[in-house]
């Protein structure tokens, strides 16, 4: 049994019964005992292992869990029918330390719609369930299920009977997500007063639904009101709008350690891995922007905000990605400055001297006003088109195309040489073909196209891919890249780079005629 102390917090994690009982979710037993491993490194108190009595396969998941993982106590669920308990019993029976959950429903819709049993009928069926429960395992929660709905004199009722009948851990759910933070403190500061009666072996817990977006801060409350047992699901899954996350639980506690007084055992260097896994198995993808694990919760993009965590940390984060197993990053986007970008270099080994740091910047915002986010691959094909080429040479300044299935493709270049801006227009047997032609206008020279490849390297509709030459002038090859958003605006980019090595090469860098 795990007794609370006064400032001690138990995660009981119930990804695995009320998680796996999300639509769409489906376990199997060596799924279940992979999580269980998993939420046992990340050391929460107890862990759900499931609903025996719902079917043969989550018996055999919870009896494996029992088994084979040490650690937490390993619950098992089980409505007031004995044949509940019973099976419950079993499944848990090998644990190092078990325990039996039984609920019960108390507010009146619950009673008169769906048992069809009278309030005294229901106190019954808890006193002998929870006394069979007890009898058979040392260690016993109660539930009154919806009891934000029910008569809160009700609720103290059952859960003093629960508590006479062996049960030594009394859960408060908010089965519909219906409650707010203020209400819930008052019903669980009145259950934390009545029904322990100063008995400290008796755990308070609230077990909260996000039907309105409110089940963390709903548990919250109830530790600020003396709940020392949370129930939780890794990710938030459950039920509908799913369960308090444990993930955020966990971090809110030790983030405002200031403001909650309570410790927890987890490791929460194991969160991301948990986070991770339980998306694989249940196929319940994470929202980018979900606190604490989302792919975004420590990524920065603002400019402003990228120049504040590159000098400090904590200029614009309020826990160390470290710390539950993530790392910062800065997402190269429209909205990241020279900071970031100078950061995002030297990560990748990368010195720019001035001139081709600008111009590398400068093609990077260009690019990342059309992309949105540029990874490290396009940052590296940005790096190699403009320093790939002395700072004054020839520089593509417009591509227009036009024609297409019944017109001639015909493209039409502008570039700068020095100052003196060009304009050739060509046709083509294609729009790369005719952007080729006139662009050896544009230079003066001809050249031979002998190698052309195209490589995309990001998905979606306005992926980026990157263009390789290789051309031929005289006896001479050679190469180039582009990288743009369009392919044959990269391959025209490809293009200049080849035709401007090719001309240093045939007069030295602005001599000779064009
Ligand atoms: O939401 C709920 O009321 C439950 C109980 C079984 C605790 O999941
Ligand atoms: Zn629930």
């Amino acid at each position: 049994m795990t007794t609370a102390t006064a400032d001690r917090l138990i995660i009981f994690d119930t990804s695995l019964r009320d998680g796996e009982q999300a639509p769409g979710i489906a376990l199997s037993p060596d799924d279940k005992v992979a999580v269980a491993a998993q939420l046992a490194r990340l050391k929460v108190d107890v862990i759900e292992a499931g609903f025996p009595a719902s079917s043969p396969g989550d018996f055999e998941a919870v009896h494996r869990i029992a088994t084979e993982v040490k650690g937490p106590i390993i619950a098992a669920l089980a409505r007031t029918h004995p044949d509940d308990i019973d099976r419950a019993a079993a499944a848990v029976a090998p644990a190092e330390r078990s325990r039996i959950h039984v609920f019960q429903s108390t507010s009146p819709i619950h009673m008169e719609q769906m048992l069809n049993m009278t309030p005294d009928e229901v106190l019954t069926s808890i006193a002998d369930s929870v006394a069979r429960a007890r009898g058979l395992c040392e260690d016993v929660e109660f539930s009154p299920q919806d009891a934000t709905r029910s008569d809160p004199d009700f609720v103290i009722e059952a859960c003093k009977v629960a508590v006479a009948a062996g049960a030594t851990t009394i859960n408060i759910p908010d089965t519909v997500g219906y409650t707010m933070p203020d209400e819930f403190a008052a019903l669980i500061g009145r259950v934390a007063e009545e029904v322990r009666e100063g008995r400290d072996d008796i755990v308070i817990s609230t077990h909260c639904h996000n039907d309105l977006g409110m089940a963390v801060a709903n548990s919250l409350a109830a530790i600020a009101a003396g709940a020392r047992q949370i129930e939780c699901a890794v990710n938030g899954i459950g039920e509908r709008a799913g369960n308090t996350s444990t993930e955020e639980i966990i971090m809110a506690v030790k983030t405002r350690h200031d403001h909650y007084p309570v410790t927890v055992a987890a490791d929460t260097t194991q969160i991301f891995e948990t986070s991770r896994l339980v998306s694989r198995l249940t196929g319940y993808p994470v929202q980018y922007n979900k606190a604490v694990v989302g792919r975004n919760a420590f990524a920065h993009e603002a400019g402003i905000h990228q120049h504040g965590v590159l000098k400090s940390r904590q200029t614009y984060e309020i826990m160390d990605p470290a710390d539950v197993g993530q790392h910062s990053s800065l997402v190269l986007g429209k909205h990241s400055g020279r900071a970031a970008f100078s950061d995002a270099l030297s990560k990748m080994g990368v010195r720019l001297e001035d001139v081709d740091f600008q111009r590398a910047f400068d093609r990077f915002k260009e690019l990342a006003d059309r992309k949105g986010e540029i990874s490290e691959e396009g940052l590296k094909a940005i790096i190699e088109e403009e320093t790939g080429i002395a700072a004054d040479v020839v520089k593509l300044v417009g591509l227009h195309l036009r024609g297409g299935d019944q017109e001639p493709p015909v493209a039409t270049v502008r570039v700068t040489r020095g100052d003196e801006p060009i304009e050739t227009s060509a046709e083509g047997d294609g729009m790369v073909n005719a952007a080729f032609v006139a662009l050896q206008d544009a230079f003066g020279f001809p050249a031979t196209l002998l190698d052309y490849r195209v490589v995309p390297f990001t998905s979606g509709a306005d992926a980026m891919a990157e263009v390789s030459v290789i051309i031929q002038t005289g006896p001479t090859t050679y190469s180039g890249r582009g990288v743009s958003t369009d392919v044959v605006e990269g391959s025209a980019r490809a293009f200049v780079a080849a035709l401007n090595k090719a001309m240093i090469d045939r007069n030295g860098a602005l001599g000779g005629d064009r």
